[in-house]
Parts: structure tokens; sequence; C-alpha cells
């Protein structure tokens, strides 16, 4: 272990540091970036990618459902975003008789185009900083509410709301129009939208088709007419080609401390382990039963991409030796800050209120997750809590992605894994039958669990609140209901306290952060990342993930075909791909040396909600679309790694490929613009 962390930090000295980092703010790349962009090759001004009194390329970006990004590639509202950013929606649109999920699909009309319950897609209008506003107002919550309100006014059919940066030191009203009538357009099958499936996940070399298409629709009804919408470049990638990305990335920990980071390895180990349990009963039902691995390839790719991410990062934490980097940093910090009386004063205290936090909170954090990683995750739990919030019409739902037997053995496990890892006084206390936690059966009890219960069928639960004070009678004495209810009072008693702390923590972490700002002053800089649009610059390149092992920088077709596994349900190639792979019918979208090309790797900084992104040139142009990220370097979200960092995106010519040659949806491509 030592070893390698100190090979990997010997490559790492001898190469510039910096080199591509940042998700950088739109309204300060003039300020931040602008000859940065220039140099490294861009052809657009910040103004051309950023402007709010005019469109501007952002203006065909958006965040899709909330937890991704898409981009517009039509002036009829056509959107392109991943495989798996679309997943949810297009499992819950499947049946076994339309499997479009599994089998894919694509309209043929407008009118086939079908819309998803609930989807919605994005726009920013604009972003604008009112920290000295925020940071004056004497009632902060008023300030928001009335700025917000003013917003909404002046911008009709827009949504407004203030969120914070850098750790709270500050504040930016932004703007933005929320469409709500998304409809499905199209999709590979599963076995090429997610090739490779958890083997390949978070690794390269890849070979996913990662995309699915939808269309954005306005509010009569009519496709969306959008302000602006990318060409497509079909021109050959090359090493050093300047790309960018604009997008939602989620959640990074760049401005965390050492005490925080080794706190968060540590909860996400508990989830790891609870996940580990639950997804081995998933995987052993869904490869029994090609129904049930309908229902549940969306629970379990949600549950399985974390699970394995939080791994790697572990692993990564250990060969870059992480807390050991973010140590030292912290240190050459205090000297900084000790160094001068006024500087102490701001800063002093920051580092120790951070740790007194997360001590403070660490038991209670751990118990929290543990809860809700094992026993949390039983479905049937889940239901009593749909059923309380949403009522019993929306509730309904649930059924149709539900497997009573696989909950049933997901139950035991969880509560076996629950009581051996939780400290006693935090076991579920009154669980209606009487029995004690401590010393039950859980096989008998969950047996009784699942008898008793209304709710583990849609037939059951319409039986009961058929009954005279039916929904009461489930709400009040179901032991599905009480279960849930057992473990939501165990939870309340270890929120006060995380809460508790709260205060001192976003104190020491204001502070720290407004201390790194001001100890780096004149250099850009970036917060992290928070689910607002940024923009990443960098380069199309190759890395070295071990000594003597150089990945290229592209994947083709034919490495699809080297892969495939009849054996194996994640690497299944499609009868129709192989025809054309042996006919090298690759039309307008094979490269130079008629090969063609499925994925790419730039050292563009992104994270989990960036997934979708538009990949694009130096002309604003799009080439491809991020969707991944690489297993050497999966502490990314904390500390970047020039060197090792890569960004996995999927190639626009396999993806027009794939809708035109493969899925026949030649009428999609017509919709679309080319770059001279
Ligand atoms: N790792 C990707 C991300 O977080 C998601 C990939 C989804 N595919 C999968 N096999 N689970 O953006």
């Amino acid at each position: 272990m030592k070893k390698i962390a100190l090979w990997a930090l010997a490559l790492m000295m001898v190469l510039p540091a910096r080199a591509d980092e940042g998700m950088w703010l739109l309204p300060l790349l003039e300020k931040m970036n602008g000859k940065a962009l220039k140099e490294a090759g861009c052809r657009l001004t910040p103004q051309e990618i950023y402007n709010i009194n005019g469109s501007s390329l952002k203006d065909a970006i958006v965040h899709f459902g909330g937890g991704c990004t898409a981009e517009i590639i039509s002036d009829e509202g056509l959107l392109v975003t991943n495989h798996h950013c679309g997943y949810s929606s297009i499992q819950g649109l499947s049946t076994p008789e339309h499997n479009y999920l599994m089998d894919g699909w694509w309209a043929k009309t407008r009118a086939e185009e079908l819309k998803v319950p609930g989807l919605t897609v994005t726009f920013l209008r604009s972003m604008q900083d009112v920290t000295d506003a925020y940071d004056k107002a004497e009632d902060k919550a008023a300030y928001v509410k009335d700025a917000v309100a003013a917003a909404e006014k002046a911008n009709p059919g827009c949504r407004a709301f203030v969120t914070s940066f850098y750790n709270k030191n500050y504040w930016y009203l932004i703007i933005t129009r929320v469409y709500k009538d998304v409809r499905f357009v199209g999709a590979p099958p599963a076995s090429i939208g997610k090739f490779g499936g958890e083997t390949d996940n978070w690794m390269w070399p890849r070979h996913t088709g990662d995309f699915s298409m939808f269309r954005v629709y306005d509010d009569n009804g009519k496709p969306l007419r959008p302000a602006r919408h990318l060409k497509i470049s079909l021109r050959d990638l090359s090493e050093g080609d300047y790309t960018m990305i604009l997008g939602y990335p989620g959640r990074t920990q760049r401005f965390q401390t050492a005490d925080e980071l080794k706190q968060m390895i540590e909860v996400n180990r508990i989830r790891i382990d609870a996940r580990t349990v639950r997804q081995q009963i998933m995987w052993e039902a869904m490869c029994a039963d090609p129904d049930v691995q309908l229902k549940y390839a969306d629970k379990y790719a949600s549950s399985a991409n974390g699970w394995k991410k939080w791994q790697g990062e572990e692993l990564s934490f250990g060969k870059l030796d992480i807390i050991g980097r973010e140590q030292r940093k912290e240190a050459a910090f205090a000297d900084w800050y000790n160094a001068k009386k006024p500087r102490a004063e701001k800063y002093g205290t920051a580092l120790e209120d951070i740790s007194a936090a997360v001590a403070g909170r660490d038991e209670a954090q751990k118990a929290i997750t543990l809860l809700t990683e094992a026993p949390l995750r039983i479905e049937l739990v889940n239901m009593a809590m749909y059923l309380a919030r949403f009522g019993p019409e929306d509730a309904m739902e649930f059924y149709k992605d539900y497997v009573e037997e696989i909950d049933r053995k997901e139950a035991v496990a969880l509560l076996k894994f629950y009581r051996e890892r939780a400290q006693k006084e935090n076991y579920p206390k009154d669980l209606g039958d009487g029995s004690d936690f401590a010393t039950m059966e859980i096989e008998a009890y969950v047996d009784y669990l699942f008898e008793t219960s209304a709710l583990t069928s849609r037939e059951k639960l319409e039986a009961a609140l058929a009954e005279p004070d039916g929904l009461k009678n489930v709400q009040e004495n179901d032991p599905a209901v009480k279960l849930r209810n057992a473990l939501i009072a165990e939870a309340r008693k270890l929120y006060p306290a995380v809460e508790g702390v709260r205060e001192q923590y976003e104190r020491g972490s204001k502070a720290f952060a407004a201390g790194l700002l001001e100890w780096e002053k004149g250099k850009p800089s970036y917060p992290d990342a928070n689910s607002t649009m940024r923009l990443t610059y960098g380069h199309v390149l190759p890395y070295s993930p071990q000594d003597a092992v150089l990945y290229q920088y592209y994947t083709t077709l034919d490495g699809v075909m080297q892969k495939e596994d009849p054996s194996n349900p994640e690497f299944i190639v499609p009868e129709k791909l192989k025809k054309l792979w042996e006919a090298k019918d690759y039309g307008r979208y094979a490269a130079a040396d008629g090969r063609l090309r499925t994925c790419f790797l730039t050292n563009n900084d992104i994270t989990g909600g960036n997934s979708g992104s538009p990949v694009m040139d130096a002309d604003g142009n799009l080439i491809g679309l991020a969707f991944d990220g690489n297993w050497e370097s999966m502490s990314s979200d904390v500390m970047f790694e020039p060197q090792l960092q890569r960004c996995i995106c999927v190639d626009i010519h396999y993806v027009l490929f794939l809708v035109d040659k493969f899925g026949g949806a030649s009428h999609l491509i017509k919709e679309m613009d080319f770059a001279k």
C-alpha cells in the first residue's frame, strides 16, 4: 500500500498540477478563465458560453429530472442524455409486452412519443451574485423570500431560488424555467445502453452506448422551440483536442477537512456493507427470472452505482494518500494563518470547530446510516412511508415493481444485518407483536410481518381499504406501519446529536473555505459542486493506469465484440449489431480508418450529475456525452488528480450510428444540425 502511494505521489510531482481542474461558475468565466480558455484552445468567448442578455450556449443545456444533464439537439426540442439517466423513466414505461428498456425502441412519429409522468427538464435563465445583499440582510429568510418573489414576478413562468457556494460564503439568486411535458423518444436496448453493466461501470476501457433521447414539449403540448440547440460535429477526434462540458455536477467535497473526509469514508463503508447484502438477493432473483430483471433493474442499478463508487473511493483514498495530503494542506494552511494575527483571529478556530462537530456527530451519523441503509430499505417499510405521505392512490404505483418473495428475503437479511451491527440502544422498540428485537427469531417475525400486513400486494391493500375505517385501520395497526414507526422513532432519537453540532460545523466550515480562498487569493477558484450549472474545459487525453500500461483515448466497436460473452447478461451483443459490425456498415459515422469509435477520454473535471452532459469542441459543437469517471481516480470528488483523472464519454459517432443504422430512426437525424 505504502509503495503504491509513493509512486503515485512521485508521478504527480513530475507533472504540472491543476491542469484542467475546475467546475467553473458561469458568471465568473470572463474574470476567472477568459485567458485560460483561449489558451486551452476554446474558440468561443465567455459571453458566447454564458450571457444573460441574449442567447448563448448554456441555453441548449438542461437539468434533466434533477439528477442528470441533457442537451437540446434540434429546434424542435429533441434532447439527448445518458441511457442511465433515462433508465428509471424507460423502466417505468416498460412492461413485459413493451419492454423498451431491454429491447430498445424508437418512436416513429411525434404521436408515438411517450410522456413520462413526473419527469421535468429545467433551463437556466440566469444566476446572479447576491452575497452583499444577503450578508447585509438582518432577516435572511425574509430576504430570500422577497428576492425570490421579485425575481418570479419579473420573469413570468420562471422559478427562482437562492443557493449558497463556498460553504455558505457566497450566495446566488438563480432563475430557471421548468418544463413538465417530457416524452420518451427512444433508446438502444439495455444490452447496448448499459453494455458492461456493473462490471465495466466506473472503468475504462469502456464500450457502453450510454444515451437515450427525449423531447421537451411546451405548455401547449407542442414540441418546444428552444432558444438554442447544439450542432453536431462528426470530425474525428485527436489526442489533445480541446473539449468542454457544460452540466450540472451534483456534489463534491473539495472544501472539506481530513476529519470530515475520514468520516465520509467510514459512513460509506457501512453503506457498502449493507448494500452488499441487499444486492446479492436482488441479483440472484433477477438472474433467475426476466420479469424480475425488468422490475428490479433500476433498483439494482441505482444501489450498485454508489456501492461500487464508494469502494473505488476507499481504495483510491489509500493509494493516493488523500487523507495524508489533506492533513499536510491543513498544516500549511495553519502555518499561513498563524503568521499574521488578524488571520489567526479569523481562521484560527475553523479546523477545531469542524473537528469537534465531526466527533460530536460521529456515532449518531453512523447509526442513522445503518438504519437508512438496512431496515429502512425493506420495501414493505417504504410502502408504509408512501402510504403515509402520498395516500393510497399514489402509493399503488409501488406494486408495479414489487416482488414479495424478494422483499421477504431482504427483510430477513437486513434485519439480521442491523441487529449485528447496530448498538443495542438503537434497536427498534415496539414492533407490535410483543417481540423483543434483541432476542426474537427474525425469520419468524418476518413471516408474521408478511402474512399479517395488508401492504404486501395491491389486492390485499385494496381489500383492507374497502373495509369500514380501512385506511385508519391500516395506518394504525398494520405491522409494516408499526415497524416503520419503530424505526423512525430510533432515527428521531439520533437526529439531535447531528443537529446539535450543526451551528458549530457551519461556522467552522464557512471560515475554513473563506480562509482557503484568502490563502489562494489571486488564483482562479471554483466552489464545490452543488447541482448548479458549471463549465469544465480540458482536452482529449489517454492515461497510464499503472506502471508500463498506457490506455488509448478511444475504444471501438471491435472491442464490443471482444467483450461479448453470451453466458453473462452484462455482455450480450445484439445480433443486429454483430451484423453491422461484420459488414463494417457504419456509414458516415466511421472514422478515417474505417472503424467505429464507441467511447473516448478527456481530462474534464466532472462528477455525478454531469451524466448526460454535452462534450463539445472548441466551437461548442457536440462531440459526445460525458457518462462516467475512471476507477483509478475515484477520490476525484475530493481531489483532482491531473495524471489519473479522466472523464469517460460516449462518442457522438456511436450515438448517431445507433439511432440511424441500428435503430432505423433516420427521421431524427434529419432534425439535427451538423457543423460544416
Ligand atoms: N457510474 C455512472 C455515474 O455515476 C453511472 C453508470 C450507470 N451504469 C451502471 N452500470 N450502473 O454517472
